[in-house]
Order: structure tokens, then sequence, then C-alpha cells
């Protein structure tokens, strides 16, 4: 890599990042269902019907895998803590064996000196929750911050950071809207509902976790650079749109205890009563915002008659990684630079992921993988420029650490630093895990 640690600020952290339901393996350790398991095993909503019940097999094999994370130089690993592991009926009895493992993890990282960054919710909504509407029942704060509790009692006291959901946007909106995501629905009250519930648990979590006393809170937001297809007023305002429902109905809720006018346009009628009262809640201070980016797009106005939000995506001509996502850089440092000058200023920043798929295959001993390597530096350069700007970003976590279950794309698209045959679990470092290496042990 043509990069140094000393091109980074004094204790910048190096990370690589994980989710509990992508690498475990479910059907281990007394995890209960979650809407996942349901999702995967209803025809047409995961390619050939893949599911996390095995993944990379981490639950037994985690020792290895932080190994890889420590050998590799890095200084930080984030995880998250699944709520169906903890709690397999969401709330009531808790699983021993699910807290004793989250036990043993954070144990192990600190043994390896790395820094435990938590999430505490990365997509496993407990299947009994689920039935009780799960993100669309207004309870949902309550028993996201009852969780929170029970497993923050267990492992609280060891970890570097704790982030309370990670992308809300993927949760309420790519779930309940577009449907991609588990539960799979496609329905404006459903999704305006669990827009706001999801940051009212937000909330409601941080509020809980403060209580007892949980140092370094914050929340992790995904975003995606978007532009108008065209210059044309009408792109411009589904430009704008799409800008809202993904960049700053989170983000403004958080920074200013609102949300994007252009959003409550299309969602207004379907919101929970009541609503505004939460966001006094909702806007509570953080202690530092991760930033998970990927890629960009374009937005184009739909035809006229198309129902709210009436926008459609367009690409751009750029290079793309394996899932189609087109390698825009600057985006990544255009956010950093728009957060902290527009909307939280002095806030730590962290990118808690960015990150390429790439369909790599093991030639001999060896997986060569340039353009993983150029993405990174890529992207680690815009950091740069952002800091240079006056954003305070105090780190980045490559997704992932491990090859893994990439939800309604089963296991086909491979993120890794470190390549996993999913036939015999075997782990094998790719070069680009190595081209890291040799920059963070320099
Ligand atoms: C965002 C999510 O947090 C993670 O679970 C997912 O695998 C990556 N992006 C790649 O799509």
């Amino acid at each position: 890599m043509p990069l140094s640690r000393t091109d980074f600020p004094p204790g910048f952290l190096f990370g690589a990042a994980t989710a509990a339901y992508q690498i475990e393996g479910h059907a281990h350790g007394g995890a209960g269902p979650c809407h996942w398991d349901s999702f995967a095993a209803t025809p047409g909503n995961v390619v050939r019907a893949e599911d996390g019940a095995r993944a990379c097999d981490h639950y037994h094999r985690y020792e290895e895998d932080l190994d890889l994370m420590r050998d590799g130089g890095f200084d930080a690993y984030r995880f998250s803590t699944s709520w169906a592991r903890v709690l397999p009926e969401g709330r009531g009895t808790p699983n021993a064996e699910g807290l004793d493992f989250y036990d043993r993890l954070v144990d192990a990282c600190l043994e390896r000196g790395l820094k435990p960054f938590q999430t505490l919710y990365h997509w496993e909504m407990p299947s009994a929750l689920a039935d009780l509407g799960g993100w669309t029942n207004p309870d949902v704060a309550d028993w996201f911050a009852d969780f929170t509790e029970v497993i923050q009692k267990r492992i609280g006291d060891r970890v570097a950071a704790v982030a309370t959901l990670n992308e809300p946007w993927c949760v309420s909106f790519l779930s309940h809207f577009i449907g991609h995501h588990a539960p799979g629905l496609r329905d404006i009250r459903a999704t305006a509902r669990s827009m706001h519930h999801v940051m009212k648990a937000h909330g409601r979590g941080l509020a809980r976790l403060r209580e007892m006393g949980q140092d370094n809170c914050g929340i992790v937001l995904n975003f995606d650079h978007t532009r108008p297809a065209s210059d044309s007023a009408a792109d411009a305002a589904a430009a704008d749109r799409w800008d809202g429902i993904m960049n700053r109905w989170f983000l403004e809720a958080l920074a200013h205890g609102r949300y994007p006018e252009v959003v409550l346009e299309g969602l207004a009628p379907h919101m929970p009563k009541g609503w505004e009262d939460d966001m006094e809640e909702i806007a509570r201070p953080i202690d530092w915002l991760g930033v998970n980016y990927y890629t960009r797009h374009f937005a184009a106005a739909a035809p006229e008659g198309t129902p709210w939000p009436a926008v459609e995506m367009r690409e751009g001509d750029l290079p793309r990684t394996q899932m189609g996502w087109e390698i825009y850089p600057e985006g990544l440092g255009d956010f950093l630079t728009r957060i902290s000058r527009d909307h939280l200023p002095g806030l730590p920043l962290y990118v808690t992921e960015n990150g390429m798929a790439r369909a790599d295959e093991v030639e001999g001993d060896a997986i060569n993988d340039p353009e993983r390597e150029a993405f990174v530096t890529d992207h680690l350069e815009a950091v740069r420029g952002a800091i240079a700007e006056g954003a305070d970003v105090r780190g980045f976590f490559y997704w992932s650490l491990l090859d893994n279950y990439e939800w309604a794309f089963g296991y086909e698209k491979r993120f890794g630093l470190i390549h996993v045959d999913f036939a015999s679990l075997q782990r094998r470092p790719k070069a680009s895990y190595l081209a890291l290496k040799a920059m963070l042990t320099a």
C-alpha cells in the first residue's frame, strides 16, 4: 500500500468489521429464531435460499479469526451482539450460552490488543418480536432498551465503543418499502413507522446506556452519494427526495431533532401518532457517529403519476464491484466533510464500513485482489482529504474481515480480506490482507 500509519493522525484506529448473523452460525449456541431465518426460507427472497445457520462458524472459530486480526496489525474489531442469541424470545430469559460467548469474544479481543467496537443491532430481530410487528410496533424501543441492558451488564465494562444500531435506513426503508431485506414488506405505513421507531429505539437504547454509565456511545448510519441524473428541475427534486430518504432522515433526526420536509411530504400521513414528542429523545448527544459508505447513485424523476417518492435510480459509468456498485471514493470524502461541517461539528467520526465485493478465487495458495487494495487506498486517501478539511475522523474499519453471508445475495459476494471456503470453512488471507498487514505492522 502506498500509505502508512504516519499519514493519519496519532491514535487513528485501523480495524475490520463483521456482524453476528453474517458470520457466527446462528444454529449454534442456543440462539432463538430471527426474522432473517424465515425471510431466507421463503422462496425468492435470498439467492439459493441461503441463510446464516452455519455462515463462517465464527461461533466456534472466533479465536482463529481474532488471531488474523491481531496478526494483521489491526487496532480494533467491530462486531455485533445478536439480540436473538442473547434473548431467544426477544424478551425474558437470557440464553446463558449466548452471554458466555460474547464474554469470551470480548476477552479474546482484549487479549490480542484489539479494541472491541460493539454494535447492538445488526439486523437479527427475534422472531417472537417480529410476530408482534417488529420495527412497526411502538414498543420496540423499550424491547430494544431492555436487550441493551441485558447484554451491557455482561460486557459493557470491557468494550471500547458501542453503537446502538447499524444502518437504520436498511432496517426500515430497505426492509419495509423496497422489501429487499427481512421482513420483506412493501408498505408505506410500515415504512413510516419503522423509520421512526428505529430512531426511537436508538434514543431509548442510548438513554439506557447512559443510565448504566456506558462510555463512548454512538450509532452507525449508511450514506449513498446521490446526484441528479440530469440538469432538469424534476431530476434535481427527485435527487433531493432520495438524498432525504437515504442520507438526511436519520442524520437530521440525530443532529437537529427533525426529519427532512421532502420526506415528510410522503410519509407524514403514515407516521405514528405523537412522533414529534420523541424527537428530543432521539436527538440526545452521541459521542461519535459511524459512517458506512460504499457507492453513489444518480436519481431521476419517475414518470407522472408514480406515487411518492417517484424516484428512479440510474447508474454512472465508473468501474464496479461484484455487487455492481460503482467505485467512487470522492463520495466518502464528501460525506465526512458535509457531516462535520453542516450537521455534527466537532463530533468524532469513524468510517465503520467501507469495502468491496469481488469474485475472488484461490489460485494455488494465493488470492490476488489488486482491485481491493486500490479500493482501500483510494478510500483512505478520501479520508485523509476530509481530515485535512477539518473532519475529526478517528478510524477506518474495512468491511469485512471475512467473506460472509451477504444477506439477500447469500454467500456469493465476497467482501472479505480473508477468503472463506464455505465447504471446508478454511480461512485464507487474500493479497489485500497481506498488503494492509505490511502497512499496519511496518
Ligand atoms: C452494510 C451492512 O452493514 C453489512 O451487513 C453488509 O454486508 C455490507 N453493507 C455490504 O453490503
